[in-house]
């Protein structure tokens, strides 16, 4: 076997350095593309191709941390956070890991993305090319506080409150697409009117 030479492990510790990158991405389809202008806030994940209902569009990743961890993050990092059981979040850690991990799905009134579990991401509807994917926040958030919400919907809430997961008539519109952390909060008898 050829042996390459690599005497001050630089090589090995760029190396080092990606695969420990590579363990904390989020999945996107390649039908979409993330971090595209969005006309809701910022940057967004767009269709480039048709998605059909019921196909995944995305799994979350990135460190599996606490809350008490996750609140001494700096708020950008923060930012890419999706709680996925009660006092377990993931996030990014790092400044560099922040892109790979942020799915860049915008909250919607009308929402065409929702969970199935705590980490997968699945079209609730078709959704055609260009439209942008977005998702109720909803349907994972559970914090104390509120956002303005700009999606411009008919049915816009206005203000999204961090415990919108305990209203009924979000229980119903939704069915079983929360995160599994919130549907078992709402007992275990949870049907899927929404499916
Ligand atoms: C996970 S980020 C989504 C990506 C974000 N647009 C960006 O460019 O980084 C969540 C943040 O996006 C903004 N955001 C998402 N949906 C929104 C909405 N419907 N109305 C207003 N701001 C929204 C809020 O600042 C929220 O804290
Ligand atoms: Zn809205």
């Amino acid at each position: 076997m050829r042996k390459y030479e690599d005497p001050q492990g630089k090589v090995a510790s760029k190396l080092r350095d990606r695969l420990a990158l590579m363990h904390v991405s989020s999945y996107i389809t390649p039908k979409a593309r993330k971090g595209k202008p969005s006309t809701i806030e910022g940057r967004g994940l767009v269709a480039i191709e048709p998605i059909a209902v019921g196909e995944i569009v995305a799994i979350k990743g990135g460190h599996i941390v606490d809350t008490a961890t996750l609140q001494s993050l700096p708020e950008r990092l923060q930012n890419s956070d999706v709680q996925i059981a009660d006092g377990f979040h993931l996030v990014a850690m790092e400044e560099a890991e922040y892109e790979p991990v942020m799915l860049f799905l915008n909250h919607s009134c009308e929402p065409n993305v929702g969970f199935g579990g705590n980490i997968v991401l699945v079209a609730m509807r078709d959704i055609g090319t260009g439209e942008e994917l977005t998702t109720d926040y909803a349907l994972f958030d559970d914090y104390d506080g509120s956002m303005e919400c700009n999606c411009g919907t008919a049915s816009c809430r206005g203000t999204i409150s961090g415990r919108d997961w305990q209203r009924p008539d979000l229980q119903r519109k939704y069915g079983s697409y929360f995160s599994w952390y919130l549907l078992h909060r709402q007992g275990p008898a949870k049907g899927s009117p929404a499916r």
